[in-house]
C-alpha cells in the first residue's frame, strides 16, 4: 500500500517538475513578476530561505530584494511587502483585491474551511460575520459595559500578587496569573463567566486545547504537504491530530459554555439588553437564520485564537521593557500618581489623561509587535502590485515589524524610547493612520479588537505600575527578551519571572 504510494508520489513528482517547468517558462515570459531569489523546480525558493519566514529573515531579503519580493515555495507563491507605499496599495487603495486570507489543509480542518471570520476570502461570508460580530463585541458600548469587569481583573491580580510574598522576594512567572485574567475578560464578553483560579480544571482544559490548536496551526512540520500538493497524503497522520483537537475543541464550546448560556438565558434576562452578552447577540443571528450553528462556535474559535493571547503578549512585552527601562517605569508612575493621585486606581475613561501610559503602549506595540506580519492576505484573482504582475491566489505578507522598525523611517528603531510619541512621531496613532505603524493592520480586514485591546492594556499596565514596583529577579539587572516565532506571532522566548514590590502608600 505504502509502496504504491510512494510509486505514485515519485511519478507524480516528475510529472510536476515538468510542469513547473513548462509553466515557469511560459510565466516568465507572460507576466513580470517580482524579484526574488531564482526559484528551482517543484521546491522554487524553499530550499534556499527555509521553513522560518520570521519577520527578520524576511527583512534581510526585503534588503536584498527591495520593497516587494516574491518566494516561490513549492507550489505556493508568497509576495512580501515591506514598503509603507506597498503596504498601502494591498490594505487601502487596492484593499478589495487583496483582502482574502489564504488557508491551507490544516486552517481549512480548524476553520471548517472558512466558516468563520479571521480566515474566510473577503465576500459576502465575511461581510456577514463581521457585522454580527460587531455590536456584541467591537463597539464603545462594549467598552463601556465591560470595562469594569476588566478593571475588576486588574484588580484581582494585583491583590493576588500581594498574598504571594514569594513575589516581593524572588519572584513570580506574573504572565501565569495574567493569561487567566485575559481568559476572565474575553470570556466575561463572550459568555458572562469567569475562572475562579489557575487551578479550575474547565480553565486548564480549555487553555490545553487553545495551546494545541496554536501549535499545529503553527508548525512548521506540515510545510511539505502544503507547498508541494503531491506529498499531501503523507499528512494523514497530522491532519488526523488537527481534526481530533478541532473536534474536541468545538464540542467544548459547545458543551459547557453555549448550551448553557442558551439554558441560563431566559427570555426575559434577554429582554434587557444591559444583560446581553455577546453570544446572545450571535444566538439571535442564529435565530434569525443568518448564520448557522457552526458559525456560531467559529466565532467563538475566532475569538479564542485572536484576542486571548495576541493582548497576553503585547501586556508581557509591556513589563518585560518597564522592568529594563526602570527610569521609563518611574516616569510612568510619577505620570500616574501625579493625573490621578496616589493610590487612586486607574479606570477605563482616565487612559484619556495619560499620554505617558499611552505612549508606553504605542512603543511596545511598535518594538514588540505581537503580529509582525499581520495575519495573510490573499488576493483571489491575478492582480498588479507596484508595477509587478501578482499571480492569482498568492500569500500577501506585509512586513509590520520592519515598517515600524526601519532605520530609514523612525529614529534609532531599536530602542525603547516611548517619548518618541510625544515628541517626533506625535501624530502617529494605533488605528493605522501612518503606514508606518500598523499593529493592527489597517482598512477592511484590520484588526477590529483594536477598540478593547488598548483599554485593556492599559488598565493592566496602569495598575501593576500603579501598586508595585516590577524589578528582575535578585542577581539579575535585566530580564531576558530574547523573541520567539515571528512568522505567525512575535513573544518572549522565556516567560520572564519578575519581581513585584508592593509600594508603600
Ligand atoms: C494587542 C492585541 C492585538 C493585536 C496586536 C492584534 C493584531 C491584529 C492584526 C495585525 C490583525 C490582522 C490585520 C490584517 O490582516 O490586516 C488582526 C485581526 C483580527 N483581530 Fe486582532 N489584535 C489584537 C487583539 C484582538 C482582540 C482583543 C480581538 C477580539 C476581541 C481581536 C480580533 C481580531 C479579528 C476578529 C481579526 C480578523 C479581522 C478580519 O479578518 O476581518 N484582536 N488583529
Amino acid at each position: 500500500m505504502d509502496l504504491l504510494l510512494l510509486e505514485k508520489t515519485l511519478l507524480g513528482l516528475f510529472a510536476a517538475v515538468i510542469v513547473a517547468t513548462v509553466i515557469s517558462k511560459l510565466r516568465g515570459k507572460r507576466f513580470k513578476l517580482p524579484p526574488g531569489p531564482i526559484p528551482v523546480p517543484v521546491f522554487g525558493n524553499w530550499l534556499q530561505v527555509g521553513d522560518d519566514l520570521n519577520h527578520r529573515n524576511l527583512t534581510d531579503l526585503a534588503k536584498k530584494f527591495g520593497g516587494i519580493f516574491l518566494l516561490r515555495m513549492g507550489q505556493r507563491n508568497l509576495v512580501v511587502v515591506s514598503s509603507p507605499e506597498l503596504a498601502k496599495e494591498v490594505l487601502h487603495t487596492q484593499g478589495v483585491e487583496f483582502g482574502s486570507r489564504t488557508r491551507n489543509v490544516v486552517f481549512d480542518i480548524f476553520t471548517g474551511k472558512g466558516q468563520d471570520m479571521v480566515f474566510t476570502v473577503y465576500g459576502e461570508h465575511w461581510r456577514k460575520m463581521r457585522r454580527i460580530m460587531t455590536v456584541p463585541f467591537f463597539t464603545n458600548k462594549v467598552v463601556q459595559q465591560y470595562r469594569y469587569g476588566w478593571e475588576s481583573e486588574a484588580a484581582s491580580v494585583v491583590e493576588d500578587v500581594k498574598k504571594n510574598p514569594e513575589a516581593a522576594r524572588n519572584g513570580i512567572v506574573l504572565r501565569r496569573r495574567l493569561q487567566l485574567m485575559m481568559y476572565n475578560n474575553m470570556y466575561r464578553i463572550m459568555f458572562d463567566r469567569r475562572f475562579d483560579s489557575e487551578e479550575d480544571p474547565l480553565f486548564n482544559k480549555l487553555k490545553a486545547l487553545n495551546g494545541e490548536r496554536s501549535r499545529l496551526a503553527q508548525s512548521f512540520e506540515y510545510n511539505y504537504g502544503d507547498f508541494i500538493p503531491i506529498l499531501r497524503p503523507f499528512l494523514r497522520g497530522y491532519l488526523k491530530i488537527c481534526k481530533e483537537v478541532k473536534e474536541k475543541r468545538l464540542k467544548l464550546f459547545k458543551d459547557y459554555f453555549v448550551d448553557e448560556r442558551k439554558k441560563l438565558s431566559s427570555p426575559k434576562s434577554t429582554d434587557n439588553e444591559g444583560l446581553k452578552c455577546a453570544i446572545d447577540h450571535i444566538l439571535e443571528a442564529q435565530q434569525k437564520g443568518e448564520i448557522n450553528e457552526d458559525n456560531v462556535l467559529y466565532i467563538v474559535e475566532n475569538i479564542n485564537v485572536a484576542a486571548i493571547e495576541t493582548t497576553l503578549w503585547s501586556i508581557e512585552w509591556g513589563i518585560a521593557e518597564l522592568v529594563n527601562h526602570p527610569e521609563i517605569q518611574r516616569k510612568l508612575r510619577d505620570e500616574l500618581d501625579t493625573v490621578l493621585g496616589q493610590g487612586v486606581q486607574i479606570t477605563e475613561p482616565d487612559m484619556l489623561k495619560l499620554p505617558y501610559l499611552q505612549a508606553v503602549i504605542k512603543e511596545t506595540l511598535r518594538l514588540r509587535m505581537a503580529i509582525p506580519l499581520l495575519v495573510p492576505h490573499m488576493n483571489l484573482h491575478e492582480a498588479k502590485l507596484g508595477g509587478y504582475d501578482i499571480p492569482a491566489e498568492s500569500k500577501i505578507l506585509v512586513n509590520a515589524w520592519w515598517l515600524a522598525n526601519n532605520p530609514a523611517n523612525w529614529k534609532n528603531p531599536e530602542e525603547f524610547r516611548p517619548e518618541r510619541f510625544l515628541q517626533e512621531e506625535a501624530k502617529v496613532e494605533a488605528n493605522g493612520n501612518d503606514f508606518r505603524y500598523l499593529p493592527f493592520g489597517v482598512g477592511r480586514r484590520s484588526c477590529p479588537g483594536i477598540i478593547l485591546a488598548l483599554p485593556i492594556l492599559g488598565i493592566t499596565l496602569g495598575r501593576l505600575v500603579q501598586n508595585f514596583e516590577l524589578l528582575p529577579p535578585p542577581g539579575q539587572s535585566k530580564i531576558d527578551t530574547s523573541e520567539k516565532g515571528g512568522q505567525f506571532s512575535l513573544h518572549i522566548l522565556k516567560h520572564s519571572t519578575i519581581v513585584l514590590k508592593p509600594r508603600s502608600v
